[in-house]
């Protein structure tokens, strides 16, 4: 009963303050496939959807990329997610319909498909320094009837290469500071060989 209760209290919370939500149609972390539990530890009996995560290969150290995680067949009415990197240098940020929770992102609520497709955006902060990144993602694919039955999922991974960011970028000269730069020592070149010439 007290855990039925937290579990009502969480869902009217959830999105206002982060607190982790026993309901797991409002979000669901730890299941990403970063262990070996999935959703489909709870969740069974659809077809298995495909997961794909799309966005960049690789990232500048410090840069944000964006990504999209796709689910599509299986039941197919509506779907939720959950997202997790192994590198805890990374920042992850949710986009629409989605929220971070435990260092993770899942959905808010379970999001209807849209042309076959279920997806759920959102961004990568690169770490400072190189190195890589992996992504581990989960999609479940449900019937959309508020229940585990009939509904499957699967999980992706993709390893992000994080590159070290150009010396340029750090110096907090851009590039095209250095077209003026040069004019400028030019002219100030010139004007010494003039006076010299004048004396
Ligand atoms: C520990 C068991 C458990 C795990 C693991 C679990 N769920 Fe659930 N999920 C439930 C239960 C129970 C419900 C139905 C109650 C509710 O709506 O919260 C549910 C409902 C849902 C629904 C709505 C289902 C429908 O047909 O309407 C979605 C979407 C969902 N979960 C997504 C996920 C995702 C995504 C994962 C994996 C990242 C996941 N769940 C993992 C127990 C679980």
């Amino acid at each position: 009963m007290r855990f039925q209760s937290y579990g009502v209290a969480g869902v009217l919370t959830a999105c206002l303050m982060s607190v982790p939500a026993l309901a797991n149609s409002t979000g669901i972390t730890g299941y990403s496939g970063k262990t070996a539990q999935t959703c489909t530890t709870c969740h069974s009996g659809g077809a298995a959807p495909t997961v794909e995560i799309s966005g960049p290969d690789s990232l500048q150290a410090g840069a944000t990329g964006n990504y999209t995680l796709i689910i599509r067949g299986g039941a197919g009415v509506k779907g939720g997610f959950d997202v997790a990197v192994d590198n805890t240098a990374a920042t992850l940020a949710a986009g629409t319909g989605s929220k971070l929770q435990s260092g993770e992102l899942t959905h808010t609520a379970p999001k209807p498909a849209s042309g076959g497709e279920i997806r759920f955006d959102f961004s990568l902060v690169a770490p400072q320094s190189a190195g890589s990144v992996k992504i581990f993602g989960a999609g479940n694919s449900v019937n959309g009837d508020g229940a585990v039955t009939l509904d499957n999922s699967a999980t992706t991974s993709k390893t992000v290469t994080i590159t070290a960011a150009p010396e340029e970028d750090t110096g907090g000269c851009s590039a095209t500071g250095g077209a003026p730069v040069m004019l400028f020592s030019l002219l100030a070149g010139t004007m010494t060989l003039l006076r010299r010439r004048r004396a």
